[in-house]
């Protein structure tokens, strides 16, 4: 290989959400509980789900045949396919295997990678991976095509309103229009039973809300540090939220990330040394002298006081991201990159141009980093016009959806728990919501093999 490729990161996004969502506030009226406890305490509006007919297999077909069709790519253009998900439908066949059934008609089966697991991080992995590879002395020229997805569903608990659904696909390259920056990182991992899959009969968690959060925001602390460290060192500036023109998060629900950005707030303030913080922050500092990170995570006055400071920075920098968490909710891998995609269709090419995010991606149990994506400053690169025109069509495709009432989202549910891991097994979810381009499950078959169909395209939907 002649020289080392340069601006290597994400040159096409196709996201899949589910066609079926379920309103927040006839689901509070339908488990019970006090009106505004999802919609205001948890700051989530609809709720996407996947009935019998999809599965994790499906859900990746649909989303890498998308990208592919979207843009023009060939097959035989792909070198490396990394999936990244949670939802385990078999303990030895990876999804990626599956996956190959859209190459080897084409004569493709060079293609390396597998599959990455560690609760929402899994996507993560699989985009640095695939990064990597085309850093790498093994790379052959040819892109990469990462795809993170998962069906986030909960038991009937106070966690199943945080579920959703959904799939990314990202194509990765050198000389792309958003560059992962080099060097620029904060990693933490950890042993914590915070949110688990142990029963593998189940599609459900055992999860530790209180404790899930508790190691969110704490891994939020210890990777920013390392990130605002990774800066200081490799371009000697001492950094705050300022340095970043939009900054997302791993997406449970929509209330942690306005938390999540307070939280970021906390930590700049107990970074300013003492004797500066009176002259920065001279409300803050007289009530709150001595903040410990560590002893924080709960505290109510720490919290209200800097979710009401951080008001503007979450209005200008955060929220414009949270458009899919918080009408498809939970996409487990996929959530962070629902953000970043929610963020991209959120402005005009000119006001991306040149812009710096910040990203967190969680994954329960634990592993976490903070990385930032570079966008070009570049207002004509072709690539990023065509990325960002080809993901707003998702606005559209977000009001298409069909509502369904609690009560069939429930029978689904129960369907979902009856039907899994059955052989054979004909689903019994109908086809009609599903957007053109879907692959869903036909059967599957005494030996557990799974077969599937595709709903037929319309002719150049993205043009
Ligand atoms: N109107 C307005 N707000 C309300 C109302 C109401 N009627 N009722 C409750 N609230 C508020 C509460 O005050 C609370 O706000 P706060 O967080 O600021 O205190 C919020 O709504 C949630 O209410 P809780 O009683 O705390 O909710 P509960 O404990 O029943 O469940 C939880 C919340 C723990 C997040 C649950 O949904 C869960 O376990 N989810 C899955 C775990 C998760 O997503 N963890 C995040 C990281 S791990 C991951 O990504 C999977």
């Amino acid at each position: 290989m002649g020289s080392w490729p340069e601006n290597v990161g994400i040159l096409a996004m196709e996201l899949y959400f589910p066609s079926q969502y379920v309103e927040q506030t006839e689901l509070e009226q339908f488990d019970g509980v006090s009106a505004g406890k999802y919609t205001i305490g948890l700051g989530q509006k609809q709720m996407g789900f996947c009935s019998d007919r999809e599965d994790i297999n499906s859900l990746c077909l649909t989303v890498v045949q998308n990208l592919l069709d979207n843009n023009g790519i060939r097959p035989s253009d792909i070198g490396r396919l990394e999936v990244g998900t949670e939802t385990i439908i078999d303990k030895s066949k990876s999804v990626k295997t599956v996956l190959m059934q859209l190459f080897e008609p084409h004569g493709v089966t060079d293609i390396e990678g597998i599959d990455t697991t560690n609760a929402c991080f899994g996507g993560t992995a699989a985009l640095f991976n695939s990064v990597a590879w085309v850093e790498s002395s093994l790379w052959n020229g040819r892109y990469a095509l990462v795809v993170a997805a998962d069906i986030a569903i909960y038991a009937k608990s106070a966690a199943r309103p945080t579920g959703g659904a959904g799939a990314i696909a990202m194509l990765v390259g050198p000389n792309a229009p958003l560059v992962i920056d080099r060097g620029l990182r904060g990693f933490y991992c950890r042993h914590v039973y915070d949110f688990y899959k142990p029963d593998l009969t189940s599609e459900y968690p055992v999860v530790d809300g209180k404790l899930s959060i508790q190691c969110y925001l704490s891994a939020l602390d210890k990777c920013y540090k390392l990130y605002t460290h990774s800066v200081k060192k490799r371009v000697n500036q001492d950094i705050n939220l300022n340095y970043f023109h939009a900054i997302l998060f791993h997406t449970p629900f929509c209330k942690l990330v306005q938390k999540s950005l307070a939280r970021l707030a906390v930590n700049d303030y107990v970074n300013v040394p003492e004797g500066a913080r009176a002259v920065k922050y001279p409300d803050l500092d007289k009530k709150f002298p001595n903040i410990k990170l560590e002893e924080s995570y709960f505290d109510r006055e720490i919290e209200s006081a800097f979710l009401a400071y951080s008001k503007d920075l979450f209005e200008e920098k955060t929220k414009p991201s949270l458009l899919v968490a918080n009408l498809v909710g939970n996409m487990y891998t996929p959530s962070l990159y629902g953000g970043l995609v929610s963020f991209l269709v959120s402005k005009d090419v000119s006001q991306l141009a040149g812009a710096k995010v910040g990203l967190f991606s969680y994954g329960s149990g634990l592993a976490s980093l903070f990385f930032s994506i570079t966008i070009t400053a570049d207002v004509k690169n072709k690539d990023l016009n065509k990325l960002v025109s080809n993901l707003k069509l998702i606005i559209s495709l977000l009001d298409q959806r069909a509502k369904a009432a609690p009560q069939e989202f429930d029978k689904i549910m129960e369907e979902r728990k009856e039907s899994l891991h059955k052989a054979p097994y004909e689903p019994l979810g109908n086809t009609d919501t599903f957007f053109p381009g879907t692959y869903y499950l036909t059967k599957i078959d005494e030996a557990y093999r799974r077969f599937y169909d595709r709903v037929p395209t319309s002719i150049n939907n993205h043009e």
